[in-house]
């Protein structure tokens, strides 16, 4: 039988091949153009109907079959199954819904998101036996449980006074105090706890800064590559993204027309470059020449075991035009949700606002508490420096193996800090795409740094070594060789 599902509708509403399939089909019973009884084409056939790979068509039929729409009778085929409630409606849930210009906004980008998505919450799980590159984060063996857990019992305890009113909107004072001594020790930033705000997570803080500082049309500049969350933030508040590119030094300056840069100069992210000091200087001068807003994003600097301590832009601002954003995401476990901003004075009373419209009382104070409790004495210094260390060796490893058995085939951005390193690749485009399949078959993955890219170039890969021990390193980087060596042989 000929299905004629509207395919290219669903695919457009839901992205991914499989859920295109699956809700088209869906829809098609519910609204009885699929009666009961029908019999489904093969996974081969329906593949080939609709130009996907037999596994989208197979995993679409999965998910019906465990919903109960079809069943499979075997050596016969898939069946729509018996007894199900028609609609002459699509179902509810597939009803679109009339959003405003921001909801259309929202909608039409979710693209971004969902690449963001599967970087932040790593929706691709590794088969098993896969030595897995593409995750970058603190393993759960290294985290410091015990002393967490007794500065969350002091903060519930003795130290939990006020929690029964709430903390405002710009978060608990204790948790502000303990970020600016955290940040004058160790950065050099003469950060007073009045100008400090803590957001959930630093996204927070960046996307209410876009609503606060961009109008429709306003050019932003972002690094390019850099994060797909500063890109989706700027859109959806209505600003035009300017991506600006990216060397081995990081962001090059440049006289943009814009009043707000968004920048990673400790360390640019995704590849990792530190920016020198004449290019930090360029970037401040630029601002004070366009009264322009610097956000520093520091997300992923904090683990440095290498080079000179880096200053941040915010250190050598002496004119109130940089917005450090610092996280506790990679120091501690994403799903914490504390971020933080160290801002200008002319911005405080703003943002408080601006959180206060989301947030009047500042979520999650007894986590904010036992931070400030764990930062204050000492175990949140203790805990970077036993992870440096950690992290230094581990990355140690992956660089010697890949210089050995992989020089080749990638040229690995030097690192002195954070949990993943960005690697060029040195053949073809089209040997990347094989080499991505042929490692798999071996075992290992790493992730297609493609996803930071806003304009397509040469393709590169990172690499998330923190979470992996020296002998799974080791064995992964063999794994790499030995798919290229697979790969010769075809
Ligand atoms: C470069 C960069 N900045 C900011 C964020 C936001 O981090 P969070 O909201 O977890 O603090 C991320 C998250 O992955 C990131 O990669």
């Amino acid at each position: 039988m000929e299905l004629g599902l509207p395919f290219e509708t669903y695919l457009e509403q839901y992205q991914y091949k499989y859920l295109a399939l699956y809700h088209a089909i869906r829809a098609a019973i519910h609204s009885g153009k699929l009666p009961e009884g029908t019999r489904l084409p093969a996974t081969r056939k329906l593949a080939k109907l609709y130009g996907v790979s037999r596994g989208s068509a197979a995993q679409s039929y999965d998910m019906l079959m465990a919903e109960g729409y079809v069943v499979s009778r075997p050596g016969s085929g898939t069946y729509v199954a018996e007894g199900i409630i028609r609609t002459d409606q699509p179902p509810i849930a597939e009803q679109s819904p009339i959003l405003s210009a921001w909801g259309q906004r929202l909608m039409s980008h979710r693209e971004e998101y969902q690449e963001q998505a599967s970087t932040m919450l790593l929706l691709e799980q590794p088969p098993p036996d896969t030595i897995s590159f593409a995750s970058a984060r603190m393993p759960i063996e290294d985290f410091p449980y015990t002393e967490w857990r007794s500065a969350l019992s002091y903060a519930g305890g003795r130290g939990g006074a006020g929690l029964q009113s709430g903390a405002p909107p710009e978060g608990d004072i204790e948790l502000r105090r303990a970020i600016a001594g955290h940040l004058r020790f160790t950065r050099g930033i003469p950060a007073d706890p009045e100008h400090i705000v803590i957001f959930s997570g630093s996204m927070q803080g960046l996307v209410l800064l876009f609503q606060l500082l961009v109008d429709p049309g306003d050019q932003v500049i972002m690094e390019d590559p850099g994060y797909q969350g500063i890109y989706r933030g700027i859109k959806l508040s209505g600003g035009n993204p300017l991506p600006s590119p990216v060397d081995d030094a990081g962001l090059i300056p440049h006289d943009w027309e814009a009043g707000l840069l968004v920048v990673s100069p400790s360390r640019q992210y995704p590849t990792g470059a530190v920016l020198p000091l004449e290019r930090r200087r360029a970037l401040l001068n630029w601002a004070r020449k366009r009264q322009a807003f610097i956000i520093e994003d520091d997300y992923d600097s904090e683990f440095r075991w290498g080079g000179k301590p880096i200053e941040p832009l915010k250190m050598l601002d002496d004119e109130g035009r940089v917005i450090f954003v610092g996280s506790f995401s990679k120091t501690m476990f994403t799903g914490l949700r504390i971020g933080y901003a160290v801002l200008p004075p002319s911005l405080v009373e703003a943002i408080i606002q601006a959180k206060a419209l989301y947030e009047p009382i500042s979520p999650a104070q007894l986590e904010q508490r036992a931070l400030a409790r764990f930062i204050v004495r000492g175990g949140y210094g203790r805990h970077l420096r036993r992870m440096t260390r950690l992290y230094g060796n581990r990355y140690e490893t992956l660089r010697q193996a890949m210089d050995a058995q992989a020089s080749d085939l990638f040229r690995l951005h030097p690192g002195d800090a954070g949990l993943h390193v960005y690697a060029n690749w040195l053949c073809s485009p089209e040997e990347y795409a094989a080499f991505q399949d042929a490692a798999r078959r071996r075992g290992v993955m790493f992730r297609d740094a493609s996803v930071y890219h806003r304009t397509p170039g040469p393709p590169a890969a990172c690499f998330g070594f923190s979470h992996l021990d020296i002998a799974h390193i080791t064995e992964g980087v063999n794994r790499i060789a030995e798919a290229w060596q697979d790969m010769q042989k075809s």
